[in-house]
């Protein structure tokens, strides 16, 4: 899929991926969004973050209140993008419709991605680890350890839109390759239990978890 048509499928799947993943509050991806809230908490501010993939800027919505943040969220759909300002954000808090490729990553502390690796190739993920000049990060991936709910995610992956999005379908790894292709040596692991597909690495610490 070129990237066009990346960003059609997102701009299609975007809004009610989140409204599906969030309206229960709980589940992998609240458990991941609530980790890396963890982390960032347990940081001392002032704080400049860069969020890649920022989706319609839940994770903006949950910072809102932590005082002296500067946040820049980026994310290639314009529907996610439209979304995220209409949002009552402050006014250090920023979105840009961009692709990652097209990111200026100067002057952050930090650099945090929920749910975005899984989506870009290995060229893409190292670039981000070449680029990210920030001593933080947090980026989250999908384990590629066997496990039954990997087996059935790409199960339902295949069945709902696998079939038609020529390939374009979210990627597991091993930490091993994530840390390679990030080019990163000191970070911890973040799962929230036995079954889960989703690991957050880190090398920002918090007494909560
Ligand atoms: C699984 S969603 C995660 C959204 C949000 N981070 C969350 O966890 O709720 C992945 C997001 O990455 C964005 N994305 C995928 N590839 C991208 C790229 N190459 N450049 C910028 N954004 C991208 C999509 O538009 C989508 O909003």
């Amino acid at each position: 899929m070129n990237i066009l048509d990346q960003q059609k499928f997102w701009d299609n799947k975007i809004l009610n991926w989140e409204k599906a993943r969030y309206s229960r509050g709980r589940g992998e991806i609240h458990d991941r969004i609530t980790t890396a809230y963890s982390l960032v908490s347990g940081m001392s501010s002032p704080l400049r973050i860069l969020e890649l993939g920022c989706g319609s800027g839940r994770f903006a919505h949950m910072l809102q209140n932590k005082p002296e943040i500067e946040y820049v969220g980026v994310d290639f759909s314009s529907v996610a993008i439209r979304k995220a300002e209409e949002r009552a954000l402050p006014k250090e808090y920023r979105f840009f419709c961009q692709s990652i490729e097209d990111v200026d990553f100067k002057g952050f502390d930090l650099v945090i991605s929920l749910g975005l690796l899984d989506w870009l190739t290995d060229e893409q993920v190292s670039k981000i680890g070449k680029e990210s000049q920030s001593p933080f990060f947090i980026h989250s991936y999908s384990s590629k350890d066997w496990n039954p709910i990997k087996f059935l995610h790409s199960c339902f992956v295949s069945i709902t839109y696998g079939y038609k999005s020529s390939g374009y379908v979210p990627k597991y790894r091993s930490e091993a390759e994530v840390a390679r292709l990030l080019d990163v040596r000191k970070y911890k692991l973040y799962k929230k239990n036995l079954l889960s597909l989703s690991r957050i690495m880190s090398n920002c610490e918090s007494d909560e978890l």
